[in-house]
């Protein structure tokens, strides 16, 4: 049991963001987020997040144009959608690429970085105080401008401050200066800093370089000096702007990031100084001003999966996902992060290529979209059983053919749809025919009850046995209804799903045939709740 830190708030209620994020370049007008609204409404989604370019907003250093944010929250207000910005400012991928070209023409001005080999890389130096205050002037006017428009009705709920932030190409800025300063002692609050929090990676290499209290940052640090430099840089560069902005318009704001724990294993491969999981902690204790760092979860194996969110949900660091697969295995990994990780919002990146040129959802997309939309029925339990222990997440994993659940007092069995499967009654969905051509299981079981349990995604099906008392001798008739699977003993098994006023409305009961041989959900039902006997 923990408390689960609600980050999203529309009027000072809790909200759980679950949506899309559109292609980087779909920002720049209306007409061009057609598509991805269409998707949204195809996924259920209820916000959106959208890029916010430098070169647009400033297109001359010091005149703003903000009609663009105009129509953005114009088009997501008619359409009930909540919004995240994303600021494409020093950094997009560990690169310049969204820079006014008053920024990208002037590089003397506003430094680059220096790559070892001597020429500079298309990467603004966080180094480079110029362009930190020029972005830090452009992301306040933005915020100046979400006030203006926005403080009462709340279409923004968070702010991304960066994209991906980090150095493409290299580990740190080759550049004479940073390489000075790479050669001199690491600043003493940060070795203090990491002397006090043992049990983290960035000890950890302090420690293997031989916990010295002073040295320059490769006697502190050893071979990845120069990521954990650039990261203590970029850092304190983000939170300067996340502070300017949050003193306009206190908004949450985030952080996310390219994860350097998939086949990039080397700084400079992902963005270096971004906040991968070896500098994290650095990021934690330099960004009070960012509420959220949130990884960007591609990883189509589960184990990879896992491991990204294990290292993200943390106390310190509410779990938010903010890009993921619009294909593929996402459509199952995601209820990890929202049953097993507590995830506080949801996004899958590129939405609008999930339907096609007549506006159809791809088949590529089908499954990521059901169970975003199933998602985003349960939301309301989500919101309130997350932390609580009582959310059990169903996933079918490859040549798996059911999983074992603690519940509560129950012990419950969830098999998965499987047409090799032998069905005790012959068939699973007693509505809509046969067993084949079932999707892997996905979804969620949660206990609102001593003796309640709400299904939500599919296509599984779940038996519940009591656990004895520690005292009961098993009784051979006991024994026996503990072996019967298909004995049901319902009070109430129901479909539907929440109002907009949060109150559970039933569509469609279930009795006799339809709840022999356990209880069976699938993405196209609704919740499923039902209440056991005893
Ligand atoms: C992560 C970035 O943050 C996005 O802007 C986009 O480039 C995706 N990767 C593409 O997969």
């Amino acid at each position: 049991m923990h408390t689960v830190r609600r980050v999203f708030r529309v009027n000072g209620e809790p909200f759980f963001p679950l949506g899309g994020q559109v292609h980087n370049s779909s920002g720049y007008n209306l007409s061009e987020l057609q598509q991805a609204f269409k998707a949204l409404e195809v996924l259920g989604g209820n916000a959106i997040e959208v890029p916010i370019y430098w070169s647009q907003i400033e297109p001359e250093e010091g005149r703003f144009d903000f009609a663009v944010l105009d129509e953005l929250l114009e088009g997501c207000r008619s359409r009930g959608l909540r919004l995240i910005p994303l600021w494409f400012g020093t950094w997009k991928n560990g690169q310049m690429e969204y820079t006014p070209n008053w920024v990208k023409t002037a590089p003397d001005r506003f430094r680059r970085v220096v790559a070892p080999a001597g020429f500079t890389i298309p990467v603004l130096s966080s180094q480079c105080e110029e362009s930190r205050r020029a972005d830090e002037r452009a992301f306040s006017a933005l915020m100046q401008a979400i006030r203006e428009r926005d403080a009462e009705e709340q279409t923004i709920i968070a702010v991304q401050v960066e994209n991906e932030p980090g150095i493409l190409g290299c580990d740190r800025d080759y550049s004479a200066e940073s390489t000075a300063t790479f050669h001199s002692a690491v600043p003493s609050e940060l070795i203090a800093l990491v002397a006090a929090h043992p049990d983290t990676p960035v000890h950890t290499a302090w420690k293997e370089a031989g916990a010295r209290e002073g040295g320059n940052w490769p006697e502190t640090f050893g071979w990845r000096a120069g990521e954990f430099m650039t990261a203590w840089q970029i850092a304190r560069y983000i939170d300067s702007l996340a502070a300017a902005g949050k003193a306009i318009h206190n908004v949450p704001m985030t952080i996310n990031v390219w994860l350097g724990e998939g086949g990039h294993r080397l700084a400079g491969d992902y963005p270096s100084g971004g906040a991968v999981t070896r500098v994290l902690d650095l990021f934690k204790w330099l960004t009070p001003h960012i509420d959220i760092i949130a990884p960007d979860i591609y990883s189509a194996a589960t184990e990879s999966y896992l491991f990204e969110c294990r290292h993200y949900a943390r106390e310190d660091n509410p779990f938010f996902v903010p890009e993921s697969g619009s294909r593929g295995p996402n459509a199952r990994t995601m209820f990890y992060a929202l049953g097993t990780f507590d995830a506080i919002g949801y996004f899958c990146f590129g939405v609008e290529s999930m339907l096609d040129e007549e506006g159809m959802l791809r088949p590529e997309s089908r499954e990521v979209a059901e169970s975003f939309r199933v998602a985003r029925e349960a939301i309301p339990l989500l919101l309130k059983y997350q932390g609580t222990g009582r959310i059990h997440t169903v996933v079918q994993e490859e040549h798996a053919m059911g999983q074992y659940l603690e519940v509560g007092d129950y012990l419950a069995f969830v098999r998965y749809a499987d047409s090799d499967m032998p069905y005790p009654r012959g068939y699973l969905y007693p509505r809509r025919g046969g067993p084949e051509g079932f999707d892997r299981a996905r979804g969620l079981i949660i206990q609102t009850g001593e003796r309640e349990f709400y299904l939500a995604g599919g296509p599984f099906r779940v038996t519940f046995k009591r656990k004895p008392a520690p005292d009961a001798e098993l009784t051979p008739s006991m024994a026996a209804s503990l072996m019967n699977e298909d004995l049901p003993d319902f009070c109430l098994v129901e479909e539907g799903g929440f109002d907009a006023q949060g109150d559970w409305k039933a569509r469609h009961w279930r009795n006799g045939d339809e709840i022999t041989g356990g209880l069976w959900v699938d993405v196209r039902s609704g919740l499923v709740r039902a209440q056991l006997t005893a």
